[in-house]
C-alpha cells in the first residue's frame, strides 16, 4: 500500500482508526475524515509520522463533501481508493422508530456513502483506476429484528453500489461490499441494543479483510467479502 492515496470516511470509528493504524503501517498517504474534530485531531497526532491530511466532514452535507474531495486533490492530486466505514445503528421495534430515527439512517448511512462514492468516482475516472470499499456489514443483505430502519440504509447502500459498480467499471472503477458480523466497536454503545460483545470480531478482523481487498491484483475484482462471527452465523 505504500505511496497510495487512501481516504478513510468514519476514520475514528473503531474499523476506521484500525485501518488507519493499518496503512499508515504500511506507508500509505492517508485522507481521513469524521465529524468530530476533535476526535480527528486526536487521531491524526497518534501518526503524525504518517502523510496524511484530516479534514472534518459531516457527510450528511454533499458540499462538505465536496470540499473533503478538493482538499485530498489539492494535497495529493488523486485518489486510488475510498473506504466507507462512516455510520451509525438505530436498532429498535419498527413501531418505536420515529421519523428522525429513520432521518439519520437514511442521512448517514445511505446519502452520506451514496455521496462520498459519487464524489470519489468523479475524482477516480479521469485516471481510470480507483476502488471503493464499502463497509456495508450483513445487514445489508440478511434481515434482523429491531432492524427496519437500519436495513432499510445498509439494503440501500448495496443496491446504489452495485449500480454505481456497473457504471464505472469501464473506468477502472471496482467496488468491494464487506458483509461483515457483529464488530466489538464503539457502534455498540449508541445502537440502543444488548448484545454480547464478547463474541463479535475485533475491528482489526475488519481492518485486515479491507487491506486484502485493497492489495488485491488490478486485474481482479474482489465484489464481496462476508465474515461472520463463529456464534452468530448468517447463510
Ligand atoms: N460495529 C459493527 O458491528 C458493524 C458491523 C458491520 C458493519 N458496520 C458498519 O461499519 C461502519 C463503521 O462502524 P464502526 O463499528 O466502526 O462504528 P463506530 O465505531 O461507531 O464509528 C462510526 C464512525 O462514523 C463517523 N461518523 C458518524 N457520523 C458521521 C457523519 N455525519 N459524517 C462523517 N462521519 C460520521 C464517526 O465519526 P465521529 O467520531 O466524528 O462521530 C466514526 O468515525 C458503519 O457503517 C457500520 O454500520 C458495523
Amino acid at each position: 500500500m505504500k505511496d497510495k492515496v487512501v481516504m478513510i470516511v468514519g476514520a475514528t470509528g473503531g474499523i476506521g482508526k484500525a485501518l488507519t493504524e493499518k496503512l499508515a503501517s504500511q506507508g500509505a498517504k492517508l485522507v481521513l475524515a469524521s465529524q468530530n474534530s476533535d476526535r480527528l485531531n486526536h487521531l491524526s497526532s497518534q501518526i503524525s509520522d504518517t502523510d496524511h491530511i484530516a479534514v472534518p466532514t459531516d457527510i450528511t452535507d454533499p458540499e462538505q463533501v465536496q470540499i473533503l474531495m478538493e482538499k485530498a486533490v489539492a494535497e495529493y492530486g488523486q485518489l486510488d481508493a475510498l473506504v466507507n466505514a462512516a455510520g451509525a445503528g438505530i436498532l429498535k421495534q419498527f413501531n418505536k422508530i420515529e421519523p428522525s430515527d429513520l432521518d439519520k439512517m437514511l442521512d448517514l448511512n445511505l446519502k452520506g456513502s451514496f455521496y462520498t462514492c459519487q464524489a470519489a468516482i468523479n475524482i477516480m475516472k479521469d485516471r481510470k483506476i480507483g476502488h471503493i470499499c464499502n463497509v456495508v456489514g450483513i445487514l445489508g443483505k440478511h434481515s434482523m429484528a429491531m432492524a427496519s430502519a437500519y436495513c432499510a440504509s445498509k439494503f440501500g447502500v448495496v443496491g446504489f453500489s452495485k449500480c454505481m459498480a456497473d457504471e464505472v467499471k469501464r473506468y477502472g472503477i471496482k467496488f468491494t461490499l464487506f458483509y461483515l458480523g457483529g464488530i466489538d466497536s464503539p457502534f455498540w454503545d449508541h445502537a440502543g441494543l444488548k448484545v454480547d460483545r464478547t463474541k463479535m470480531l475485533s475491528p482489526n478482523t475488519a481492518a485486515k479483510a479491507i487491506v486484502y481487498a485493497l492489495e488485491s491484483d488490478p486485474q481482479t475484482v474482489p465484489m464481496e467479502i462476508n465474515i461472520q462471527p463463529e456464534s452468530h452465523l448468517f447463510f
